[in-house]
This record gives structure tokens, sequence and C-alpha cells, in this order.
């Protein structure tokens, strides 16, 4: 998606550890316009799918899901994150390794919000090791849901959640994945690019 990789070249800020901030337009200030963009094109991209739920999780999937959402004309579920064990109630749940932020946490969503006959649309924004993707595809696969796809505004192509997800069939449309980026000269190139 051009308008996003121009946005992401223009305001994107590169810092050590290959970590891409775009807290001016994604991940803090919220640019409308451009998530409306944003869901206009993964409505295009998942134009042949029946999806009646989007999930995603919390905190900063939310924003961009709920413009999506608009877009596909169903509701939105975030899975929480917890910090404790003490899971009660009828719930699904699975843990999640943050390699990022170095802990684990438990994700989990409510059986009265997914179930058999569902068909899910995961819905986040950023995809680097995949871990908290794979731990809503797992949530969804154990709630008898059918799993869509994922629908990603950033990738970074170059950690391997995005291509292990495609590998084990996961249809995974990315709007912008990062190849590499090099945080003296400023340079981001996307997959694609030539
Ligand atoms: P992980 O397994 O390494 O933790 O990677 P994962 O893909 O699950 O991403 C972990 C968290 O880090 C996610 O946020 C993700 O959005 C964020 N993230 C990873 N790389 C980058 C980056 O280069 N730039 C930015 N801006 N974010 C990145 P989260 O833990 O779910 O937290 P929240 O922000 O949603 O609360
Ligand atoms: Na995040
Ligand atoms: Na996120």
């Amino acid at each position: 998606m051009q308008l996003l990789k121009d946005r992401i070249r223009k305001d994107g800020k590169i810092k050590s550890g290959d970590v891409l901030k775009v807290d001016s337009f994604l991940n803090h200030q919220m640019d409308i316009k451009l998530f409306v963009e944003v869901g206009k094109e993964f409505k295009r991209r998942f134009a042949d799918c029946e999806v009646n739920k989007i999930l995603t999780i919390e905190a900063s999937g939310i924003g961009i899901a709920c413009i999506v959402a608009q877009y596909f004309d169903v509701p939105v579920v975030f899975a929480k994150k917890s910090k404790t064990k003490n899971i009660a109630g009828d719930v699904y749940t699975t843990q999640v390794e943050s390699y990022t932020h170095g802990r684990t946490y438990d994700v989990l969503v409510s059986k009265e919000f997914i179930g058999s006959g569902d068909k899910v649309l995961l819905i986040d924004d950023f995809l680097a090791n995949g871990k908290a993707l794979e731990g809503l595809a797992a949530i969804v696969k154990d709630s008898g849901a059918e799993l869509v796809g994922a629908g990603i505004v950033i990738e970074k192509g170059f950690q391997p959640g995005g291509d292990r997800l495609r590998a084990e069939g996961v249809k995974v449309e990315s709007l912008a994945i990062v190849e590499s980026m090099d945080e003296t000269t400023g340079t981001i190139c996307f997959r694609g690019d030539r």
C-alpha cells in the first residue's frame, strides 16, 4: 500500500535494535484518515472472504481494528492480556512469550464472544516475531471458529512471524512489509521494492 509506505518513510523513526517507531500516526497519535484507507484496503484484500468477526489484541491493535471493522460491518473482539494466572470463568486462554518485552503473559477471550460457526479475521498493527498473532490463531482454533486470515498494517519481514504463519497456511496480508532498515542512513526497504 503505497500511501502507507510513503508515510512510514516520511514519519517512521528507526531506533536501535531494529525497532520502527510510528508513534505519530499509528501507535500513539493515530491518523484516522490513514486508518480509513487501511480499512478499505483490507476489505479489498479479503473481498472474497466471509468474515463475521474481527479479533485483535490490546492495546495497540484496538484502534485500527475498530476502523477496519466498519468496512466489514462486523463487531470487534479484543483479546485481553493478563499478568495473573488465576483466570476465572469461561475463557479461551493461551500463553504468549514476548521476545520484545522479555516476558510471558496470558491472553484470554471470553467463550461468549467466539465459537464454532464464526469466521474470524485477525487484525493487528505490527507483526514481528508473531507470538501475539499465533496466540490469537490458537484461540480461534480452540474455539472451533474458522480463521479467515490476518490483516497486518506493518510487518517486519526480517523477523520470522509473517513467513512462519504463511507457511502454516494462514492468509497473512500485510500492507507494508519492511525488509530492512538502516539506522544510520534512515533508509527503509520494503518487500517488493527494487
Ligand atoms: P514478539 O514475539 O517479539 O514480542 O513480537 P510480536 O510480533 O508479538 O510483537 C510484540 C509487540 O511489539 C507487539 O506489541 C508489537 O506490536 C510490537 N512491536 C514489535 N516490533 C515493533 C517495532 O519495530 N515497532 C513497533 N512500533 N512495535 C513493534 P504488543 O506487545 O502487543 O503491545 P501493545 O503495543 O499492543 O500494547
Ligand atoms: Na504494539
Ligand atoms: Na499490537
